[in-house]
């Protein structure tokens, strides 16, 4: 299955920070982003990658290519354990391939822009600026790797999703699980999804997180769908409308943490969690953090 990121939006919930820079390339700790969803999907087994991509976005392009110069510069330095990450940046066996999105008509319309490198297959979506961490060492949890077993399974569509407090709901897409509970690692049938519904509407606070395992017939209806919240091709009206054509459907509850990188508090809380996980700065940073918290007491 290929993997479609789409990496052509302007960011605006970034600014100023995003104006020259691609949202996707702001760092978490030592790394860019996109390059944790790249590992991501890499570790769940994909090796084709699409990036449905825009004219301010080189600097993605450029980050997933080679660097003759500078790794000529490493090479002659003796920098081998540089060298090595900026060698790795692609995982190894790793193809990233790149699409342009003519306009910018909303995250349907995106996806579909990918539908003639991925050809009328069934397809995985990560959105660049969702980062699921994974907080215990010696966790075995692999959310994406087990949405995927699931839908080869039972060939229904899968949804990450995500608990949020109720007064968010408008922010994401939501999931109407006829109110069953979803404990993490678990799935269950979706019965509807909305994009942004209002807090009264809401079917649940299952709002759905940036990772989808989507069949193939999804392709025709992302052709069709009509623009939705905000005049913008959904993904998630397209997703609803293959449910009501009769497709299925299912929710995971993601474990671990989810984070929302799209917004400043987002960002804020990932990076100081993974700054605390950094095996050279994690335990001088935590001891800093933990003085600061005395100090602001
Ligand atoms: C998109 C999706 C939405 C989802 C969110 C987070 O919204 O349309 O359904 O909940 O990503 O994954 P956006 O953040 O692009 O407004």
């Amino acid at each position: 299955m290929k993997a479609v990121i789409p990496v052509a939006g302007l960011g605006t919930r970034m600014l100023p920070a995003t104006k020259a820079i691609p949202k996707e390339m702001l760092s978490v700790v030592d790394k860019p982003m996109i390059q944790y969803v790249v590992e991501e999907i890499a570790a769940a087994g994909m090796t084709d990658i699409v990036l449905v991509t825009h004219a301010s976005k080189n600097s993605i392009e450029n980050h997933f290519d080679t660097q003759f110069e500078l790794e000529s510069t490493l090479e002659k330095r003796v920098k081998r354990q540089l060298l090595e990450e900026v060698r790795s940046i692609t995982p190894r066996g790793v193809n990233i391939m790149h699409i342009r999105q003519g306009q910018a008509l909303g995250l349907g319309h995106a996806i579909l822009a990918a539908h003639p490198v991925v050809g009328d297959d069934d397809f995985v979506v990560a959105l660049p600026d969702v980062m699921i961490g994974q907080q215990r060492s010696d966790s075995t949890c692999d959310n994406l790797a087990a949405m995927i077993r699931r839908f080869n399974i039972n060939a229904a569509c899968q949804i990450m999703v995500n608990s949020i407090p109720v007064s968010q709901v408008s922010k994401f897409g939501i999931v109407d699980i006829q109110g069953n509970n979803l404990n993490p690692g678990s799935f269950a049938r979706v019965e509807a999804l909305v994009e942004k519904p209002d807090v009264q509407q809401a079917p649940s606070n299952l709002a759905i997180t940036g990772r989808y395992v989507l069949h193939r017939n999804v392709w025709k209806i992302l052709q069709q769908v009509q623009p939705g919240f905000g005049n913008e091709i959904q993904l998630t009206d397209a997703i609803d409308q293959y449910l009501a054509a009769g497709g299925s459907i299912e929710a995971y509850h993601v474990m671990d943490r989810a984070y929302d990188c799209g917004s400043k508090l987002g960002l804020a809380v990932a990076y100081v969690e993974h700054a605390l996980q950094h095996k050279d700065i994690g335990a001088d940073f935590a001891v800093h953090l933990k003085s600061l918290c005395r100090s602001t007491d």
